[in-house]
Protein backbone atom coordinates (compact mmCIF):
# COMPACT_ATOMS: atom_id res chain seq x y z
CA UNK A 1 0.00 0.00 0.00
CA UNK A 2 2.62 2.41 1.03
CA UNK A 3 4.31 1.64 -2.37
CA UNK A 4 1.61 2.62 -4.23
CA UNK A 5 1.08 5.43 -2.39
CA UNK A 6 4.44 6.60 -3.51
CA UNK A 7 4.04 5.90 -7.00
CA UNK A 8 0.95 8.08 -6.90
CA UNK A 9 2.73 10.70 -5.63
CA UNK A 10 5.79 10.42 -7.74
CA UNK A 11 3.88 10.34 -11.12
CA UNK A 12 1.60 13.91 -9.55
CA UNK A 13 4.83 16.08 -8.73
CA UNK A 14 6.22 14.49 -12.41
CA UNK A 15 3.48 14.72 -14.12
CA UNK A 16 4.46 17.90 -15.58
CA UNK A 17 7.92 16.06 -16.78
CA UNK A 18 6.09 13.11 -18.65
CA UNK A 19 4.36 15.29 -20.50
CA UNK A 20 7.09 17.52 -21.95
CA UNK A 21 9.55 14.29 -22.22
CA UNK A 22 6.87 12.59 -24.57
CA UNK A 23 6.27 14.93 -27.37
CA UNK A 24 3.25 14.42 -29.13
CA UNK A 25 2.34 13.25 -25.70
CA UNK A 26 2.49 17.01 -25.01
CA UNK A 27 0.26 18.52 -27.98
CA UNK A 28 -2.07 15.37 -27.78
CA UNK A 29 -2.63 15.29 -23.93
CA UNK A 30 -6.10 17.66 -23.76
CA UNK A 31 -7.47 16.36 -26.87
CA UNK A 32 -7.25 12.82 -24.94
CA UNK A 33 -8.47 13.94 -22.38
CA UNK A 34 -11.28 15.74 -24.00
CA UNK A 35 -12.82 12.03 -25.00
CA UNK A 36 -12.66 10.97 -21.19
CA UNK A 37 -14.50 10.70 -18.50
CA UNK A 38 -14.64 13.35 -15.62
CA UNK A 39 -11.65 13.70 -13.30
CA UNK A 40 -13.80 12.15 -10.64
CA UNK A 41 -14.52 9.19 -12.47
CA UNK A 42 -10.69 9.07 -13.33
CA UNK A 43 -9.63 9.31 -9.96
CA UNK A 44 -11.89 6.24 -9.34
CA UNK A 45 -11.00 4.32 -12.16
CA UNK A 46 -12.98 4.47 -14.87
CA UNK A 47 -12.18 2.95 -17.82
CA UNK A 48 -10.53 5.30 -20.79
CA UNK A 49 -11.12 4.79 -24.67
CA UNK A 50 -8.06 5.77 -26.93
CA UNK A 51 -8.02 5.68 -30.86
CA UNK A 52 -4.89 4.27 -32.00
CA UNK A 53 -5.50 5.50 -35.22
CA UNK A 54 -5.06 8.94 -34.43
CA UNK A 55 -1.57 8.03 -32.93
CA UNK A 56 1.11 8.04 -35.83
CA UNK A 57 3.26 5.12 -36.26
CA UNK A 58 6.62 5.35 -34.11
CA UNK A 59 4.41 7.63 -31.48
CA UNK A 60 2.87 7.08 -28.29
CA UNK A 61 0.14 9.23 -26.14
CA UNK A 62 -0.17 9.53 -22.33
CA UNK A 63 -3.19 9.11 -20.65
CA UNK A 64 -4.09 8.93 -16.94
CA UNK A 65 -6.10 5.67 -15.63
CA UNK A 66 -6.20 4.73 -11.99
CA UNK A 67 -3.91 8.15 -11.27
CA UNK A 68 -1.49 6.00 -13.00
CA UNK A 69 0.36 6.89 -16.69
CA UNK A 70 -0.50 4.81 -19.44
CA UNK A 71 1.73 4.78 -22.87
CA UNK A 72 0.17 4.07 -25.84
CA UNK A 73 2.34 3.55 -28.58
CA UNK A 74 1.74 2.65 -31.78
CA UNK A 75 4.72 0.49 -32.97
CA UNK A 76 6.14 0.08 -36.73
CA UNK A 77 7.38 -2.67 -38.16
CA UNK A 78 10.89 -1.90 -37.56
CA UNK A 79 10.45 -1.15 -34.19
CA UNK A 80 8.71 -4.87 -34.02
CA UNK A 81 11.23 -6.01 -35.92
CA UNK A 82 14.36 -4.97 -33.49
CA UNK A 83 12.84 -6.95 -30.46
CA UNK A 84 12.54 -9.72 -32.00
CA UNK A 85 16.46 -10.24 -32.64
CA UNK A 86 18.39 -12.81 -30.44
CA UNK A 87 20.74 -10.27 -29.54
CA UNK A 88 18.09 -8.43 -28.00
CA UNK A 89 16.14 -11.45 -26.60
CA UNK A 90 19.38 -12.51 -24.90
CA UNK A 91 19.83 -9.36 -22.99
CA UNK A 92 16.18 -9.10 -21.61
CA UNK A 93 15.96 -10.66 -17.67
CA UNK A 94 12.10 -12.33 -19.13
CA UNK A 95 11.71 -12.25 -22.27
CA UNK A 96 8.38 -14.95 -22.37
CA UNK A 97 7.17 -12.33 -19.28
CA UNK A 98 6.54 -15.74 -17.24
CA UNK A 99 5.98 -13.46 -14.47
CA UNK A 100 2.58 -13.58 -14.58
CA UNK A 101 1.44 -10.29 -11.82
CA UNK A 102 2.78 -7.72 -14.57
CA UNK A 103 0.32 -8.56 -17.62
CA UNK A 104 -3.01 -9.85 -17.88
CA UNK A 105 -2.62 -13.72 -19.25
CA UNK A 106 -3.81 -12.28 -23.12
CA UNK A 107 -0.89 -10.20 -22.99
CA UNK A 108 1.64 -12.93 -22.38
CA UNK A 109 3.37 -12.94 -25.04
CA UNK A 110 6.10 -11.68 -27.42
CA UNK A 111 4.83 -8.22 -27.92
CA UNK A 112 2.77 -8.19 -24.45
CA UNK A 113 -0.42 -7.19 -26.30
CA UNK A 114 -3.74 -7.73 -28.11
CA UNK A 115 -2.30 -6.56 -31.22
CA UNK A 116 1.63 -6.50 -32.14
CA UNK A 117 0.78 -3.21 -33.52
CA UNK A 118 -0.49 -1.73 -30.35
CA UNK A 119 1.18 -1.68 -27.28
CA UNK A 120 -0.59 -0.69 -24.16
CA UNK A 121 1.56 -0.24 -20.98
CA UNK A 122 1.28 1.43 -17.46
CA UNK A 123 4.33 3.87 -17.39
CA UNK A 124 5.71 3.64 -13.82
CA UNK A 125 9.37 1.73 -13.09
CA UNK A 126 9.01 -1.42 -11.21
CA UNK A 127 12.28 -0.22 -9.72
CA UNK A 128 11.11 2.63 -7.25
CA UNK A 129 8.29 4.15 -9.46
CA UNK A 130 10.09 6.87 -11.53
CA UNK A 131 8.68 7.95 -14.77
CA UNK A 132 10.79 6.16 -17.67
CA UNK A 133 11.48 8.42 -20.97
CA UNK A 134 10.52 7.17 -23.99
CA UNK A 135 13.56 6.45 -26.20
CA UNK A 136 12.68 5.32 -29.74
CA UNK A 137 16.08 6.35 -31.32
CA UNK A 138 18.58 3.71 -32.39
CA UNK A 139 22.31 4.05 -30.09
CA UNK A 140 21.87 7.63 -29.02
CA UNK A 141 25.29 9.18 -27.62
CA UNK A 142 24.08 8.74 -23.59
CA UNK A 143 22.57 5.54 -24.57
CA UNK A 144 25.39 3.55 -26.31
CA UNK A 145 25.69 1.62 -29.45
CA UNK A 146 23.82 -1.00 -28.39
CA UNK A 147 20.27 0.86 -27.26
CA UNK A 148 18.14 -0.72 -29.62
CA UNK A 149 14.53 2.05 -29.20
CA UNK A 150 12.37 1.69 -25.60
CA UNK A 151 12.20 3.20 -22.55
CA UNK A 152 14.91 4.49 -20.15
CA UNK A 153 14.34 4.87 -16.21
CA UNK A 154 16.51 8.25 -15.79
CA UNK A 155 16.68 7.78 -11.55
CA UNK A 156 18.51 4.62 -11.43
CA UNK A 157 19.04 4.01 -15.29
CA UNK A 158 16.52 1.09 -15.81
CA UNK A 159 16.15 -0.06 -19.53
CA UNK A 160 13.00 -1.47 -21.13
CA UNK A 161 12.20 -2.29 -24.52
CA UNK A 162 9.02 -1.23 -26.79
CA UNK A 163 7.07 -3.71 -25.17
CA UNK A 164 7.93 -2.71 -21.22
CA UNK A 165 10.25 -5.71 -21.08
CA UNK A 166 13.00 -5.11 -18.45
CA UNK A 167 16.69 -5.55 -19.22
CA UNK A 168 19.31 -7.61 -17.36
CA UNK A 169 21.50 -5.95 -14.93
CA UNK A 170 19.33 -2.85 -13.97
CA UNK A 171 17.89 -1.98 -10.95
CA UNK A 172 13.92 -2.66 -12.02
CA UNK A 173 13.36 -6.73 -11.38
CA UNK A 174 10.46 -7.15 -13.30
CA UNK A 175 8.74 -5.77 -16.43
CA UNK A 176 6.46 -2.81 -16.67
CA UNK A 177 2.84 -3.65 -15.90
CA UNK A 178 0.13 -4.09 -18.83
CA UNK A 179 -3.28 -3.42 -16.69
CA UNK A 180 -6.22 -4.73 -18.40
CA UNK A 181 -7.81 -3.46 -22.14
CA UNK A 182 -9.70 -4.92 -24.48
CA UNK A 183 -10.72 -3.91 -28.14
CA UNK A 184 -14.32 -1.81 -28.84
CA UNK A 185 -13.15 -1.75 -32.59
CA UNK A 186 -10.30 -2.57 -34.98
CA UNK A 187 -8.57 0.69 -33.69
CA UNK A 188 -10.36 1.56 -30.48
CA UNK A 189 -9.50 0.53 -27.55
CA UNK A 190 -10.56 0.43 -23.74
CA UNK A 191 -8.15 0.51 -20.74
CA UNK A 192 -9.21 -0.53 -17.62
CA UNK A 193 -11.44 -2.79 -18.56
CA UNK A 194 -11.14 -6.03 -20.56
CA UNK A 195 -13.34 -9.26 -22.06
CA UNK A 196 -13.17 -11.22 -18.96
CA UNK A 197 -13.98 -8.31 -16.24
CA UNK A 198 -16.95 -7.03 -18.77
CA UNK A 199 -18.45 -10.52 -18.91
S1 LIG B 1 13.02 4.05 -10.26
FE1 LIG B 1 13.55 3.47 -12.29
S2 LIG B 1 15.53 2.71 -12.10
FE2 LIG B 1 15.02 3.24 -10.08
Amino acid sequence: MKKEENSRRRFLVTATSVIGAIGLGAVSWPFIDSWNPSQRARVAGAAVTVDFSKIEPGRQITVAWRQQPVWVLRRTPEMLERMEKTEHLQRLRDPDSSVTTQQPDYAQNVTRSLHPEHLVVIGVCTHLGCIPHFRPELAPKDLGADWMGGYYCPCHGSRFDFSGRVFKSVPAPTNLVIPPHRYLSEAVIEIGVDDEQAG
